[in-house]
């Protein structure tokens, strides 16, 4: 168990003895052991500014940086250092020229570390909806709060990991184990929150699929995914690629290395695939701590340096900030990279609207008082003052928050219409000890939002009935009431995870120790209490996959309830479903299987340390993730992937019509254009140095060089080169042909077919929203091997009364039904107008309506492919 700031006094005092790992491991391009896994040269990193939306804000950010000296271009890249400042994160700033400071912020559920805010639900509970308004509307109002705080850019949302290990600790911030769940929850997120003036932040590029053994120390390396083309494109850069649609204003690299090479100086990835193959016009930063080396970053494509700090944080050492600043006057790092850096940066800022009226920073993450220190990094010599305003920004928020807990509600098993139970008043209620209510991860503090308060499940029984017991407890209480038949027991279960950084009863960010069981003995309380009651209904808050084997066949337990994360709003969302107030409406994110190896071997294994070896996670499953996996592998699950019932039932019909006429592969990129000019000579050495007498905070982190550095940095360049590594140039590319707009060749954005679902209540009694998801399914005999079938799109219809029927479109893309091919390095449409089926239901195993892309015709109340 180690906060960060342990972790880097044990890092200190190793790195004092000596490493095994070799000084400059992170300088090389170290080869994932397995064939086929390799990261290509890939040079220079790509200049901004060639997309129309962004261009007026290119030319804004341009002539403010030109007017930069040196030293601030190199200060507004990187960090002061971590707790060199009041957000999580914070830049250097070039007042003289009016460009502030910038402060990032996290968490995955809203703004964190400050008061007066709402905790929303994690992004698991909003893919659990499947309803892009509700998940716009969620971003919408954590971007408000972000801005209300003065946060410049909300470090999420996150779709890496994307959920391919069950037990994987980050799942949850993410929206479900799929690519296109995942990618409509990032671009309606990022749209929210945008439109808001905050800058966004896709996180982490890319494969950090578990948390062990995610990060590089002087003794480790982090693990190498290794991901081959067409996964990584199908699969894990899917929902990246949505967030570049959605004009993404910055995005996070991962700890872990990709195919050998560490993500944040990886230049396939970011110089490739971000930005090139992608057209990411943002700005790209490391993840916290895992910036490992300067030049080598620099030209694979990193802008921002995070938190500024070494490997070995609060010496006030860098590998950026005075080092860039050294390694551009002596020429190692061209000027045209460094002007590009800064104007990527500079580009967002105006984009989002943040030259005028954007509220400075008011709050502060690391401490509750009104006055602190400003720069507790710099502690016992930092200045004090006013640090905290408590700024109220929570407004109505708590009406989103709670509609979306509500709505992702999911309800799994209901036997004998047990619920809604309006006439039976639950009277015996047991909880387990901790914690006692739904709550986000407890051991998860960097990624959740302090609590001003929470509506919990008891409270929210309690307003509805004096009859209601409860016990907190994780044993059967001895002091039980005299069970009756009437009685109806609540069993609330657990399961937690979070960041490696944190290590709670054993599990160490991964579920590595719980496995797929509830916490806190959770499957036994559930196996006593159905020993003695005659209802059950268990409700399990947890961030990912449970196996419920252990109790779910008991005759007693009647209901089953994923009621995920649900933030501060977890009762009366609730208790308004088990009354019937509204029928349940989420659906599962993911599948939950019988047995926990019922998935592939190589996702249910957690990597291990490699001892001074890297450790390898290969992807060998390929784009068999999931509900993939099962299908594929003919498992069935014990709830299929999109699995949620209602208190209604739902009939699909369907027509479909085609909108544009494909082709094999997407018309022609255009070329880039209207790109400005970034070069330039290498400036003074005078503009390396800080200003006569200017006092200098102890271990914050400055841009600036001594006089002597910057005058030997300038005869450096006269006298030595850089070792660039193979394949290095600073000729600027045209862009690969699968790129040409945000998200890649807008072409794959065409909308190929559309099709009008007409979804009808045919229940009786109870009103419901529906969910309509849509599967593809390739025509048989095409030269690629597919899954059966793969989530394309879905919609909610609105609240609708018995026999009330509603039309939603689902649309069909040209990306949606291509596949990746990698000889051409291009989508590929198989066979134009062929044999596409297109499945409609409420569940990747409850699909009842087809459409047919060949004849362009439907077909309602078929069996299903599954
Ligand atoms: C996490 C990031 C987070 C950052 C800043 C890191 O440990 O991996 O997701 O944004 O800290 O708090």
């Amino acid at each position: 168990m180690a906060t960060l700031k342990s972790f880097a006094c044990v890092l200190a005092a190793l790195a004092a003895v000596g490493s095994a790992v070799p000084a400059d491991h992170h300088q090389k391009r170290q080869q994932a052991p397995e064939a086929g896994f390799y990261v290509p040269s890939y040079y220079p990193a790509p200049y901004g500014g060639w997309v129309d939306d962004w261009k007026e804000s290119y030319a804004k950010a341009k002539a403010l940086v030109d007017r930069m000296t040196l030293a601030e271009k190199t200060n507004i890249t990187g960090g002061t250092g971590i707790y060199m400042g009041r957000c999580n994160g914070n830049t250097g700033s070039a007042l003289r020229v009016n460009f502030p400071q910038l402060c990032l912020n996290d968490a995955a559920n809203g703004i964190r570390q400050t008061d007066n805010v709402t905790v929303f639900p994690n992004a698991i509970t909003a893919g659990a909806t499947f309803d892009k308004k509700l998940i716009y509307e969620r971003g919408a109002a954590i971007g408000k709060e972000g801005r209300g705080k003065g946060v410049n850019i909300w470090l999420g949302p996150s779709v890496g990991p994307l959920g391919r290990k069950p037990k994987g600790g980050r799942n949850w911030e993410g929206f479900g184990s799929d690519p296109v769940l995942q990618g409509y929850g990032a671009y309606e997120t990022i749209r929210g929150v945008q439109d808001q003036g905050v800058i966004a932040t896709i996180k982490h590029l890319i494969g950090n699929e578990q948390e062990m053994y995610r990060m590089y120390n002087p003794f480790q390396y982090a693990y190498s995914a290794n991901i081959d083309d067409r996964t990584l494109h199908e699969v894990y850069l899917w929902p990246f690629a949505e967030a570049v649609r959605a004009g993404v204003g910055a995005a996070m690299t991962a700890y872990n290395a990709v195919n050998g090479s560490a993500s944040s100086h990886n230049p396939y990835l970011i110089n490739g695939l971000l930005k090139d193959e992608l057209g990411f016009q943002g700005f790209v930063m490391s993840d916290w701590i895992s910036h490992m080396s300067g030049v080598a970053s620099a030209i694979a494509g990193l802008d921002m340096d995070m938190p500024g700090d070494t490997q070995i944080p609060l010496f006030g050492s860098s590998f950026w900030m005075y080092e860039l600043t050294r390694s551009t006057l002596n020429g190692s790092v061209p000027m045209d990279r460094l002007n590009d850096m800064a104007t990527r940066i500079v580009a967002a800022w105006y984009k989002m609207g943040q030259d005028e009226g954007f509220p400075a920073v008011n709050f502060d993450t690391n401490s509750k008082t009104r006055e602190a220190p400003l720069y507790p990094g710099a502690w016992p010599n930092s200045p004090t003052g006013v640090v905290n305003e408590f700024v109220q920004v929570q407004a109505d928020h708590d009406v989103v928050a709670r509609q979306v807990a509500q709505d992702g509600l999911t309800l799994l098993k209901n036997e004998d219409n047990l619920l809604p139970s309006p006439h039976r008043d639950p009277s015996s209620s047991s909880a387990p000890a901790q914690p006692p209510t739904p709550t986000a991860p407890t051991h998860a503090p960097i990624e959740t939002v302090d609590y001003m308060y929470i509506d919990d499940p008891i409270s929210a029984f309690r307003r509805r009935t004096d009859d209601v017991t409860f016990y907190n407890t994780d044993r059967f209480p001895s002091s039980a009431r005299q069970q009756s038949e009437d009685d109806v027991a609540f069993v609330f279960i657990t399961s937690d995870a979070g960041e490696n950084s944190y290590t709670v009863e054993g599990n160490h960010g991964d579920r590595d120790a719980s496995r797929l069981f509830a916490w806190h003995d959770g499957d036994r309380l559930v196996q006593d209490v159905a020993a003695r009651y005659s209802n059950v209904v268990v409700v399990a808050n947890t961030v990912g996959p449970l196996v419920l084997e252990a109790w779910h066949d008991l005759p007693s337990v009647k209901a089953v309830l994923i009621a995920h994360l649900p933030g501060q709003e977890g009762g009366e969302s609730l208790t308004g479903v088990l009354y019937g107030d509204v029928s349940p409406n989420g659906h599962l994110p993911y599948s939950i299987t019988f047995a926990e190896d019922d998935m592939p071997e190589s996702v249910t294994r957690l990597i291990d340390s490699a001892f001074f070896n890297q450790p390898q996670d290969t992807y060998t499953e390929g784009l068999y993730i999931d509900y993939k996996w099962l299908n594929k592998a003919g498992i069935k699950a014990r709830y299929a992937f999109g699995h949620g019932l209602s208190y209604t039932t739902f009939n699909y019909t369907a027509t479909i019509e085609k909108v544009t006429q494909l082709t094999r592969t997407p018309p022609p990129r255009a070329p880039k254009e209207g790109i400005l000019e970034y070069d330039q000579p290498i400036p003074a050495a005078a503009e390396a140095v800080a200003p006569a007498g200017f006092q200098m905070i102890w271990r914050l982190i400055y841009s600036w060089l001594s006089e002597s550095d910057a005058q030997n940095a300038i005869r450096d360049g006269q006298t030595r080169q850089y070792p660039y590594p193979p394949g290095y140039t600073t000729t600027q590319r045209e862009g690969p042909r699968a790129g040409g707009g945000e998200g890649g060749n807008p072409a794959l954005y065409d909308t190929a077919y559309t099709l009008s679902v007409t979804v009808t209540n045919s229940g009786s009694e109870h009103s419901g929203k529906a969910s309509v998801q849509a599967y593809l399914q390739f025509p048989e005999g095409i030269e690629y091997e597919t899954p059966i079938i793969q989530l394309r799109d879905f919609e909610k219809t609105g609240e609708l009364a018995p026999g009330e029927s509603q039309t939603v479109q689902i649309n069909l893309r040209r990306k949606d039904i291509s596949v990746w091919d990698v000889v051409l390095q291009d989508w590929v449409v198989p066979e134009v107008d062929g044999a596409y089926k297109v499945w409609l239901g409420a569940a990747s195993d409850d699909l009842s309506a087809v459409c047919h892309v060949d004849g362009l015709t439907c077909e309602s109340n078929v069996a299903g492919p599954i």
